[in-house]
């Protein structure tokens, strides 16, 4: 959703409050702005628009403040304007806040305001937290240090729903409050100064150092010190968290997009989430995690839960699970599972996979998940993120930063990552036999697959030229095959505004060929041997009807006939989506280029989704 950046320190902020922003632009693009203390002044600068225009804006050079917010916007609540963009700032210009997230009862809270005498310029949510802090500030007559944290405390207390906050206030120049519940924020120590950022990747150029905030945790921040209370404003001792990633890992180096960049980096991402969790000699280790047989064989059901692409590796997730350990798994989509009741005990197990780690609907989940009784596991890409905080048990995809809103690397990492987990279960259970021992020699070899499944990019280039006009693409795939035809309709949907269908290939006749017609494009997933001689009937029905045909499979599998074959390499049934989406990628990728389209950041999207 939103991207938050705050600087304090002894250089200039708004230089790289900017630039913090440019980084964090993914997370929304309708608006930006930065607050900075001038002489004791707050000076808002903001406008509609991409966080580049910031640089053309009247007095921008001239900002000389070394304390500063800045928001780059996803609207929710209000059109995208100069007025509803943020930071905000309160009726008595003492208080300028950026928010990430949705304050639910802000009606009343205006109404409340209001009949207090504060009036309002924007149709925004976020306008109402100035106007409460000052609200308090005012009736506190106590002028000691704490008074600025007070006011910041009481009005949070009111808030409903879900926010990162960053607060200025003229009368405390050298201070910034920060304080978050669902919603993230992250703050970077570096010498003399402090940075904050709705995540890291944003601060990564110059900090490793981060404290990582839980919910309602309230944080002073002046140059050279961090002080954190708890919502009684209690002190707490907190210690800073040293980040592995390196900067270049959240740069472009030399690739046009970020896009084309992480899709050319699964193999590293893969080789990194494997780790040392599969040694040679076959033994699957997962150190954080101490599931019992008793434990396993007592579960009636697990439950993976997800949204979009998480959700789509989570059906892999499923195929494993249930194929190498006879657990039952069902699937679904967090937004729904929240909302329907669903039957869980404490003999249900919860995996929950968002590779932010902040997807509101999955946090949501998970909590009721917990309500009931079910123990979870987390797994996500982000270290401290708000799931792993919540889930009884978390771990990680190594994919780095994944910077495009489409996503890539994090998806065929969450792939791999849940089929080391099937393959964990199956040891705690004592279940061995060939298809297992094959696997996980196909996973070793997995990354350098990867590297010759990305050699199809010029073939995928070529066949996008001659499709990028379309209006509709389907997707057609059985079994496995199904999921990644998912994931390939949902990367092109996304960033090349085609509309696009996946269906499972033998339901193509139950309804959706009467849409099938002449010069529509197909493209069907067939990588598994044994269903393969199924889905090709499916897809020659449509060839039949005068479709054109892209199709993806593997070297060993004999087909012609059609307008275009991709070839990647053979490897087990329960890891080819990590191989037969790359192309997919790669077509969504080209598709989108040749459409003269933003492939970082599509339209209306952002890449981490913290409202409901
Ligand atoms: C699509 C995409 C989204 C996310 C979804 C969940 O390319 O990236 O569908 O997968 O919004 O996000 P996370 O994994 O952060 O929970």
């Amino acid at each position: 959703m939103c991207g938050i950046v705050g600087y304090i320190g002894t250089k200039k902020a708004s230089p790289i409050l900017i630039n913090g922003l440019l980084r964090l632009e993914y997370r929304g693009y309708d608006s930006a702005g930065i607050a900075t203390i001038e002489k004791n002044d707050i000076s808002v600068m903001k406008d509609k628009g991409r966080v580049k225009n910031l640089y053309n804006l009247k007095g921008i050079d001239d900002l000389t403040g070394t304390i500063g917010i800045a928001h780059t916007r996803w609207a929710t609540h209000g059109k995208p304007s100069k007025e509803n963009s943020h930071p905000h700032i309160d009726n008595s210009k003492t208080f300028s806040v950026v928010h990430n997230g949705i304050i639910e009862n802000y009606h009343e809270l205006r109404k409340f305001l209001g009949d207090n005498g504060y009036t309002f310029y924007s149709q925004t949510d976020t306008e109402v937290i100035p106007n409460l802090i000052h609200y308090y500030y005012s009736k506190d007559n106590n002028n000691d240090e704490l008074k600025f944290l007070r006011a910041v405390r009481n009005a949070c207390k009111e808030l409903k729903g879900s926010f990162a906050i960053e607060v200025i206030c003229k009368d405390y120049p050298d201070n910034m409050i920060v304080v978050r519940k669902d919603s993230p924020l992250v703050i970077g120590k570096g010498e003399n100064e402090n940075y904050i950022s709705s995540d890291i990747p944003a601060i990564l150029s110059f900090t490793r150092s981060f404290y990582l905030l839980n919910d309602l945790e309230f944080v002073i921040l002046s140059r050279n010190d961090a002080k954190f209370y708890d919502i009684d404003l209690k002190p707490i001792k907190k210690d800073t968290k040293t980040i592995e990633w390196n900067a270049s890992s959240a740069e472009k180096d030399g690739y046009d997009d970020y896009m084309l960049k992480e899709i050319h980096e699964q193999p590293t991402a893969i080789r990194e989430t494997i780790g040392s969790k599969l040694s040679e000699n076959g033994k699957c280790d997962f150190e954080d995690l101490d599931f019992t047989k008793e434990y396993l064989k007592s579960l009636n059901k697990i439950y993976i839960v997800a949204c979009g692409t998480a959700m789509h590796a989570g059906l892999a997730g499923k195929n494993a699970i249930e194929k190498l350990c006879k657990i039952p798994t069902e699937v679904d989509i967090a937004s729904e599972f929240r909302y329907r009741d669903p039957i869980i005990d404490e003999k249900t197990l919860c995996i929950f996979i968002s590779q932010s780690g902040e997807t509101a609907d999955t946090i949501a989940a998970l909590k009721l998940s917990k309500e009931k009784g079910a123990k979870t596991l987390a797994i996500s890409n982000v270290i401290g993120s708000s799931i792993t905080r919540e889930a009884d048990f978390s771990i990680y995809t190594h994919a780095g930063p994944e910077i495009a809103v489409a996503s890539t690397k994090a998806y065929t990492s969450q792939v791999i990552l849940i089929t080391l987990l099937a393959i964990y279960f199956s040891q705690v259970l004592e279940i061995n036999n060939e298809e297992i021992n094959n696997l996980k020699i196909e996973i070793l070899e997995l990354p350098k697959k990867i590297e010759e499944a990305l050699k199809t990019s010029e073939i995928v280039k070529e066949f996008s030229k001659r499709v990028y006009q379309e209006k509709d693409i389907f997707f057609l795939g059985r079994g496995i095959d199904e999921t990644v035809a998912k994931e390939g309709s949902l990367k092109l949907k996304e960033i090349s505004y085609i509309h696009s269908e996946s269906y499972a290939a033998g339901e193509l006749k139950h309804g959706p060929i009467a849409l099938i017609e002449n010069g529509i494009t197909v493209v069907g997933i067939m990588t598994d041997p044994k269903l393969v001689e199924k889905t090709i009937s499916n897809i020659q029905e449509v060839v039949t009807r005068g479709a054109k045909t892209l199709i993806i499979t593997n070297q060993n599998i004999d087909i012609n006939g059609f307008d275009m074959v991709i070839r990647i390499p053979n490897t087990s049934p329960f890891i080819s989506p990590i191989l037969s989406i790359i192309p997919l990628q790669l077509f969504s990728y080209y598709i989108s280029k040749e459409k003269g389209l933003d492939v970082d950041k599509p339209r209306n999207l952002a890449k981490s989704v913290t409202v409901e």
